[in-house]
């Protein structure tokens, strides 16, 4: 059987991971997240593509795309959680299970931050484990995807 492939977004200001607000977002650089789930991706036997932007329509882009040729999105959308309805058609248009990841637990932050947008679009949410929300974010997707073919 064909590797799963895997579109993984991070959304705004995670290119300052490491130096943005440690307390809340851990020590890790994005290029080290990234080592982590390429390293678990390849144990699951899933490929993943790795899209880093502050910019939405470049996210909207990339998620059109993922139609072409992914099987899931894992998603942080950051700042754009709350905000993005183009994110969320995005996510939508393209018909495949996706996964949002934070890695602060923004139910215990300000009120602002938990009403994500993107979440009616998503099989499931990970927060709070900083950058193990994402290796538990790509876990439950390999699930759905092979829960998918039974
Ligand atoms: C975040 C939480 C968001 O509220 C915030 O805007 C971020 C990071 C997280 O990973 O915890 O940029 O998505």
């Amino acid at each position: 059987m064909a590797a799963r492939r895997v579109l993984v977004v991070h959304g705004c200001n995670l290119n300052l991971l490491g130096e943005r607000e440690p307390e809340l977002y851990g020590r890790a650089t994005l290029s080290e997240i990234d080592q982590q789930i390429e390293s678990l991706a390849s144990e699951l036997g899933l490929e993943v593509r790795i899209v880093q932007s502050n910019h939405e329509g470049e996210i909207i882009e990339a998620i059109q795309d993922a139609r072409q040729w992914a099987d899931g999105i894992v998603i942080n959308p950051a700042g754009f959680t709350t905000t993005s309805v183009g994110i969320l058609d995005a996510i939508k248009a393209t018909r495949l299970p996706a996964v949002e990841v934070h890695l602060s637990n923004v139910h215990a932050r300000e009120e602002f931050r938990r009403q994500s947008i993107i979440a009616a679009a998503t099989v499931g949410q990970v927060c709070g484990f900083g950058l193990n929300s994402y290796l538990l974010a790509l876990r439950g997707l390999a699930a759905q995807l092979s829960a998918r073919e039974d």
